[in-house]
């Protein structure tokens, strides 16, 4: 019998993460969802066992909290499972003036966005390159290629997870365990409610992304040891457009569109 395969999802419970999960028990994965809401982890793990030949286990857990990431490692140690792949999706922003916010707030995002998901990979990391093989998708953001005036530090936290990304795919040459970075547009996720954003804004105007087609995109890409996924046609030039314009336009570009939201 072939031996079957575990994935880790954090962020699972909602937008793109459960898209991820749905699209990991397509594929015949067994799964370990990571999110804070349990009665909803609870939902899920009952509703994807009955639909799809997959075993799913889940980690109540919020990755703000200090340890959180070694928490969630014992457990999944504990059962004496190999994480195959580790999806590194939790992340919340926060909109608004960075002398306005509320401290606490950005404080946790630094630690659920930038910390939870570094010791993560580095405590996951050891196993798949001792199998020699693995795989880690980080998701990152189109902000990660930009700053954010108005998710100041959301935009940085971004910029870290595509920088240290990269970093690492050098480092994980010839080991058998990739890294890649999924960096997606504006998506139609819960997100921007999470992030204080008002629903009736002009955002609405924007053409948002379906969270089903960014997971799919980044599960692909994932799959084909890409170091850095854009997904969407117009997502994908603004990398390159970053690039040619001068840094002030940049700037300015980017918090005329936030003060759309
Ligand atoms: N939507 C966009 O436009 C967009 C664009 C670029 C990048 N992204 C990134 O995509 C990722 C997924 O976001 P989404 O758009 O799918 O947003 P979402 O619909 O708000 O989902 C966020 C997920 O993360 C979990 N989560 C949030 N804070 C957490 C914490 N402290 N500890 C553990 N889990 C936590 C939430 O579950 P619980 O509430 O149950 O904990 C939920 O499952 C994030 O990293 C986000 O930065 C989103």
């Amino acid at each position: 019998m072939a031996e079957r395969k575990w994935a880790l999802i954090t962020g699972a419970t909602g937008g793109i993460g459960y898209e991820f999960v749905k699209i990991f028990a397509k594929k015949g994965y067994d799964l370990i969802l990571v999110a804070r809401n349990e009665k909803r982890l609870y939902s899920i793990k009952k509703k994807l066992e009955s639909f799809y030949d997959t075993k799913v286990l889940y980690i109540s857990k919020d990755l703000s909290e200090t340890g959180a990431a070694e928490d969630v490692f014992r457990k999944v140690k504990e059962k004496n499972i190999f994480t195959e792949v580790l999806v590194n999706n939790a992340g919340f922003g926060d909109f608004g003036f960075f002398a306005e916010s509320d401290l606490n707030k950005q404080e946790n995002m630094i630690n659920c966005n930038i910390l939870a998901l570094t010791a993560l990979t580095r405590l996951f990391m050891t196993d798949m390159i001792e199998e020699g093989r693995g795989k880690i998708l980080n998701v990152a953001s189109i902000g990660s290629f930009m700053p954010g005036p108005c998710m100041s530090v959301y935009y940085a936290t971004k910029a870290y997870v595509l920088s240290f990304t990269e970093a690492l795919s050098v480092e994980l040459k010839g080991t058998g365990v990739s890294v890649t970075a999924l960096c997606p547009g504006p998506t139609d996720t819960g997100f921007w409610k999470a992030a204080n954003t008002d629903d009736t804004s002009n955002l609405n105007n924007l053409k948002n992304a379906s969270p089903r087609k960014v997971a799919g995109y980044g599960y692909k890409k994932m799959m084909r040891k890409k170091v850095i996924a854009v997904p969407g046609f117009l997502t994908g030039l603004a990398p390159l457009g970053i690039k040619l314009l001068p840094r002030p336009a940049v700037r300015k570009i980017v918090y005329k569109v936030q003060k759309m939201k």
